[in-house]
């Protein structure tokens, strides 16, 4: 059993990672200074350290008896890492170094860490495997880049043993037994929670119905956060020999916008108002994940449908 110190541990995949963790026996220590995480999604048997990652000391503190780190914390909005990039570069890479630094000195050597499909930017192939070029297209994707990088070479200086998971979009929810734990976003991005909450009078805006794809809606994969979560515990099992790698957890399979607002209206029983909008600069027509290497080096495929994503969502909803 491994005591695992997870990097925001109150957020939404964080809290998550940390109730299967102790639910499989781990111990854990959650590392979050409750900026987009909430004090109410954090597991009571946890340890819980409230503190950023800027701050180097109160890291190596919480790093003490831990053997291994699973690190989700961290910025990421597309949108306000355009306007706010030193920001995400100060959090998500100083934090990502401070991380590193405070593991060196505490002598923990394995991690897993949450990347992102927005390393790869505006692909045109679909679907992308791992050895596709990262060319990120926002200041997002170029820290999640940047960190990946850094645990390469990190792995090769300090012995690290690294994984990295590039997640696509990431949905649906987990019942505890006394809550569900979920997508508690504000501002959300994220398209199913946004389904869910679409009004007459703030309808879902879709951006674009002409793109070149079946039904003119953008096309994207996604991955139920149990499953994904369920790929972390491997892979950090895995971690023996210093090294790093870089694997993609999607479900290998896209849908349109418009067929996720079609499976949310039969799960809802009513029509969820929507108003077109304009394409946005820097969205590709699909993104869908090349998912052979989780299941070759993970054994892992994902197994929850678009359905359970939908529904878990709207049964977490606050
Ligand atoms: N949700 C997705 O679809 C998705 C997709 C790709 C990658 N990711 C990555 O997964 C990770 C988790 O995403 P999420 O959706 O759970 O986000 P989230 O915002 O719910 O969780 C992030 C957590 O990190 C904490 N945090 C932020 N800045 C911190 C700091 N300076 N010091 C300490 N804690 C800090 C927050 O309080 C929060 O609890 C992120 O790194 C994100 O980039 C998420």
């Amino acid at each position: 059993m491994s005591h695992v110190l997870v990097t925001g541990g109150a957020g939404y995949i964080g809290s998550i990672a940390a109730f299967q963790l102790l639910e499989a026996g781990h111990d854990v220590t959650i590392f979050d200074d409750l900026s987009t995480g909430h004090l109410e999604s954090i597991d009571s048997r946890a340890r819980f350290v409230e503190a950023s990652l800027l701050d180097i000391s109160k890291l190596r503190g919480a790093m003490s008896g831990c053997d291994s780190v699973m690190h989700f914390g961290g910025k990421s909005l597309v949108g306000e890492s355009v306007a706010k990039p030193e920001l995400y570069m100060q959090i998500n890479v100083e934090g990502s170094r401070n991380v590193l630094d405070a593991m060196k000195s505490e002598g923990v050597s394995r991690i897993v860490f949450s990347s992102s499909a927005a390393t790869y930017g505006e692909p045109s192939a679909a679907p992308i495997s791992e050895d596709y070029e990262a060319l990120p297209t926002n200041p997002y994707g170029v820290t999640k880049l940047r960190v990946d990088e850094l645990l390469s070479e990190r792995a090769t200086v300090d012995g690290f043993a690294a994984t990295s998971l590039r997640y696509f979009n990431v949905a649906g929810a987990l019942n505890t037994g006394s809550k569900w734990l979920g997508e508690f976003h504000n501002p959300e991005t994220h398209l199913i929670p946004k389904v869910l909450q679409a009004t007459v009078s703030n309808p879902l805006k879709v951006f674009g119905n002409d793109w070149p794809t079946p039904d003119g809606t953008c096309i994207r994969d996604y991955v139920h956060v149990v499953d994904l979560i369920e790929a972390h515990i491997t892979a950090l099992g895995q971690l023996v020999n210093p090294g790093h790698c870089i694997i993609n957890l999607g479900s290998g399979s896209g849908y349109s916008v418009q067929e996720v607002i079609s499976a949310a209206e039969k799960i809802l029983g009513r029509s969820i108002p929507t108003e077109i909008d304009s394409r946005r600069a820097g969205d590709p027509a699909v993104l869908v994940a090349s998912i052979e290497k989780a299941q070759k080096e993970l054994n892992w495929s994902p197994t929850r449908s678009l359905e359970s994503m939908i529904q878990d969502s709207h049964k977490a909803a606050r």
